[in-house]
């Protein structure tokens, strides 16, 4: 049975909705499987530019069905407010659209409190997007959570609402001297939002199923990055849930046993939003040159990325963590005029030298980079459509990390369209 997961093998950002985007047309069904909105996937189609955050990014392709996973959280608000946007540009919904009934909601005391969190936490803050996503899988892990089917019962929105506006306003109040929020307010509007969002709300677990079952293909999309993983990444400064492919399981409810593919994106080089160790993060002028080349603002908060070497002891630990068959690797075309570029293949960590990545931030904190130094080439690539047709000096660079990962390729991005691609092989085997 066909089915393939795309997940992000870096800190986030690394191209997601491209490569999604461009392999949809080959799946029957695309289906997000974590994260909230706190993501932003871009993608760039026939020169005009859609900017995701929870829709999959298949819903650019008519013939596509598109669905949000129970592991997603959803507020329903900004999800409306997307759905209006792409209607508006004449992108349809109606039949290919779903919404797991499982998946948890995020509450305006979500948003509070991730705020106010954030806020006391001063210098030790995780850099959150500030979305309410830690919150809302705090409550559901905490089994307080409500989920996308209970806005379609008011007594059930009721009952939660109430309860939790109670404890979150003995927080705000107490702990971090805040306004408090009113409940009411939030279940009429909730309820108002279900009736909006019923034509969407579906079982996904059985039509995912049921569709692999006949013989469709479907792409699992995974959001943010394998190293912020709340269990394999840089833990705290992580996200609240699992981007990694075991989350592409548990987040969709398709079995493992049917993955197939799995594809890692990379980006050429590194980058990370909001607070966290980064190894070989370039604080200088070429961190600069390679933001402003790569375009590196967040498409969710617009914050300035971190930009850095391509960090390969940690990619190598993502590819353990994730089964990752295939890269996809993104932005190659950025390292264009870099005279010498640079990749990390392990860590000095009190003098010794170790190509483990560290479970302990305070140890990652302390890891040099070893480096690897690369020739840069001077031509843009943006154009380039062979493997072949690239400068010799790109070859080395995309060899050596070929075999260091021990990873195919499948994609060689060399700018945002969907056409600016090297594509090497396809989204699912048997094509
Ligand atoms: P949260 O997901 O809002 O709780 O933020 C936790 C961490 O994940 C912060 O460092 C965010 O900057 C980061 N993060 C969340 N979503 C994304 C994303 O889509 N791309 C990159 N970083 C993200």
């Amino acid at each position: 049975m066909p089915c393939s997961v795309v997940l992000g093998s870096q800190w986030g950002d690394e191209g997601k909705g491209k490569i999604v985007d461009m392999y949809a047309p080959s799946a029957d069904i695309v289906m997000r499987y974590q994260g909230g909105h706190n993501a932003g996937h871009t993608v760039l189609a026939d020169g005009h530019s859609y900017i995701l955050h929870l829709v999959p990014s298949g819903i650019i392709h008519k013939g596509v069905a598109n669905l949000i996973g129970n592991g997603v959280v959803v507020d329903p608000k900004a999800l409306l407010k997307e759905i209006e946007g792409l209607e508006n540009r004449g992108i349809s919904f109606k039949d290919r659209f779903f919404i797991s009934d499982r998946a948890h909601l995020i509450f305006p005391y979500h948003v509070l409190i991730d705020r106010l969190k954030e806020d006391r936490a001063g210098s030790a803050k995780i850099g959150t997007t500030g979305l309410g996503i830690g919150p809302a899988y705090t409550d559901k892990a905490n089994r307080s959570g409500l989920r996308v089917g209970d806005l379609l019962d008011r007594a059930a929105l009721e009952t939660v609402v109430r309860a939790n506006v109670v404890q979150y306003n003995i927080l705000a109040e107490n702990l971090y001297n805040s306004e408090t929020i009113d409940a009411q307010g939030i279940i009429d509007e909730y309820y108002e939002y279900g009736k909006r969002l019923r034509p969407f709300i579906a079982d996904t677990v059985y039509l995912a199923n049921a569709a692999l079952k006949g013989g469709k293909k479907l792409l699992l999309e995974g959001a943010q990055g394998a190293m912020l993983d709340l269990d394999f990444g840089t833990y705290p400064f992580v996200t609240s849930s699992n981007g990694s492919s075991g989350g592409a399981a548990v987040g969709s409810g398709v079995s493992p046993m049917h993955f197939s593919k799995i594809i890692g994106v990379a980006k050429a080089y590194c980058t990370r939003v909001g607070s966290g160790a980064f190894p070989t993060e370039l604080k200088g002028e070429l961190g600069d040159a390679l933001r402003a080349a790569g375009k590196e603002f967040g498409a969710t908060t617009g914050r300035a990325r971190r930009c850095g070497y391509i960090d390969l002891a940690a990619l190598k630990y993502a590819v353990t963590v994730n089964g990752i068959t295939h890269i996809a690797l993104t932005k190659l075309d950025v390292l264009s005029g870099i005279d010498e570029i640079k990749v990390c293949t392990a860590y000095r960590i009190d003098g010794e030298e170790s190509a483990r990545f560290p479970a302990a931030v305070s140890t990652l904190e302390k890891a040099e980079p070893v480096y690897k130094s690369f020739k840069g080439w001077t031509q843009p690539l943006t154009g380039i459509a062979r493997f072949d047709d690239l400068p010799k000096q790109a070859r080395d660079y995309l060899a050596f990390i070929k075999e260091f990962l021990d990873v195919e390729y499948c994609v060689i991005s060399l700018g945002s369209d969907r056409n600016q691609s090297i594509v090497l092989s396809e989204a699912f085997n048997d094509n």
